[in-house]
C-alpha cells in the first residue's frame, strides 16, 4: 500500500504550490485535496492508431467533435508520422483545418522535424514527441537510435522554444519495454533529466505496455517531482493489467497533476506488442471528482463520445465504471 496522504503531511518534497498549502493545512486529506487535474484526451490518437477496424475521416472527426463538447482541456487530434507506418493516422492534417470550436487545447504527437514541421504548418502549437526508455523500442518504433534521438528532440525542443510551441516529451515503456523487459529508474530518471535540460513544456512518464505498478509509479513520480516540480510532468497509464486506475491515484499522491487517458479506454501501440487500451478518460473524471479533485469535464458528454467510439468500432466501448456511470452521470455534472 502506498501511504495515503502520508507524505505530504511529512512534506515529501513535493513542490507546487498547491501541495505546499495542503502540508501548512491540517485539514483531513478530503479537503487538502481541491486543486485542479488536467486530464489530456488520448483516444483520436493513442485510441484509434492501433485499431484494425477501418475508421474513416469523417468518423474521426465525428470523435474530435463529441470528446471537444465534453469540454477536455486538452485533445489530441492524431499523429503526423507515416502513413506506411501508421496508416490509421493518415489525413491528421485535413482534420488539424477544421478543428471545432471550444475549450481544447488541441495537440498531436510526431515522431520527427518532419512531424513537427507538418504540425506546424496546421497551427498546431502543442506537440507531443516520443522517445523511448529503451533501444530496441525505440528503434520499432521510430527506427532511430536512443542517441540520435536524444539528439533529434533536442533540436525540435529549440525550435520550438523559439516557434513558442509547447512540447510534451514522452518517455515511453518507462516502467517496463515488450523487448527488453523492465527497466531501470535510474536509467529514467537520467533520461527525464536529460530531457528537461532542453525545458519541454511537459515530459510525461508513459507506462505504455501498461506494465507498471503503485508502488513504482509512487517513487519514481515523487522522486521527478521533487526534483522539477509538478507543473512539468505528467503521467501516461495503460490498464492491461488493471492498475491503471491505481496507477494514476499514486501518481496523484505524489503530486502530479496531468495525466493522459482515452475515452472508453481505447488505445494501444502497434509497435509494443501487449500494450492494451488506455486508463478510460470516464474513470479517471470519476476517480478524481469524487476524490475531491475538479477536473471541468461534463461525463454526460464524455459518455457520449464514448457511444461515438462504440458506433466507430462496431463493438461496446467503456471503461470499468462504464456500465454504472450510464446511470450515475448526474453525480459528476460540471
Ligand atoms: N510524417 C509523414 N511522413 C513521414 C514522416 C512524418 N512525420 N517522417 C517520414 N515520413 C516519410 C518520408 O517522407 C518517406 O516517404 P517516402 O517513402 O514517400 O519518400 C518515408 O516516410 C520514409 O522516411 P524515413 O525518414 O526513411 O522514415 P522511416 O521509414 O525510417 O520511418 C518514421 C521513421 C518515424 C517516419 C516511422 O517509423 C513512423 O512514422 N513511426 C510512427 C510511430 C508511431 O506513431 N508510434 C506510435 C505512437 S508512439
Ligand atoms: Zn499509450
Amino acid at each position: 500500500m502506498i501511504d495515503l496522504g502520508l507524505n505530504i503531511l511529512l512534506g515529501s518534497g513535493v513542490n507546487d504550490k498547491n501541495a505546499c498549502q495542503w502540508r501548512s493545512s491540517g485539514d483531513t486529506l478530503r479537503t487538502r485535496m481541491v486543486d485542479k487535474v488536467i486530464i489530456k484526451e488520448v483516444a483520436a490518437r493513442d485510441g484509434l492508431q492501433a485499431q484494425s477496424v477501418e475508421i474513416t475521416l469523417d468518423q474521426r472527426r465525428e470523435l474530435i467533435e463529441a470528446l471537444a463538447r465534453s469540454n477536455v482541456p486538452e485533445l489530441e487530434i492524431g499523429s503526423f508520422v507515416s502513413p506506411k507506418a501508421v496508416p490509421q493516422m493518415a489525413g491528421t492534417d485535413e482534420l488539424a483545418r477544421d478543428l471545432p470550436k471550444g475549450n481544447a487545447k488541441f495537440s498531436a504527437l510526431v515522431p520527427n522535424m518532419k512531424g513537427y514541421e507538418l504540425a506546424r504548418r496546421e497551427g498546431i502549437d502543442q506537440i507531443a514527441i516520443v522517445l523511448s526508455a529503451t533501444e530496441q523500442m525505440n528503434q520499432n518504433n521510430i527506427r532511430k537510435s536512443l542517441d540520435d534521438t536524444f539528439a533529434m528532440a533536442g533540436d525540435i525542443l529549440a525550435r520550438a522554444r523559439d516557434e513558442g510551441v509547447d512540447i510534451h516529451a514522452y518517455l515511453a515503456v518507462a516502467f517496463e519495454c515488450p523487448y527488453e523487459g523492465k527497466v531501470s529508474p535510474q536509467v529514467v530518471l537520467e533520461q527525464a533529466g536529460e530531457l528537461m535540460r532542453n525545458n519541454p513544456a511537459r515530459l510525461v512518464i508513459a507506462d505504455t505496455i501498461g506494465a507498471a505498478n503503485p508502488r513504482d509509479v509512487n517513487a519514481m513520480m515523487t522522486e521527478l517531482v521533487t526534483q522539477f516540480g509538478a507543473d512539468r510532468l505528467g503521467c501516461h497509464f495503460h490498464d492491461t493489467r488493471a492498475m491503471g486506475l491505481a496507477n494514476v491515484f499514486a501518481a496523484l499522491e505524489a503530486g502530479v497533476r496531468q495525466f493522459d487517458s482515452s475515452a472508453g479506454g481505447l488505445g494501444g501501440c502497434p509497435f509494443a506488442p501487449g500494450a492494451k487500451g488506455n486508463v478510460a478518460t470516464e474513470d479517471v473524471v470519476m476517480m478524481c471528482e469524487s476524490s475531491g479533485f475538479s477536473t471541468g469535464i461534463d461525463m454526460e458528454a464524455l459518455l457520449e463520445s464514448v457511444a461515438c467510439l462504440t458506433r466507430m468500432m462496431g463493438s461496446q466501448q467503456g471503461g470499468r465504471a462504464h456500465y454504472w456511470l450510464t446511470n450515475n452521470w448526474h453525480k459528476f455534472a460540471n
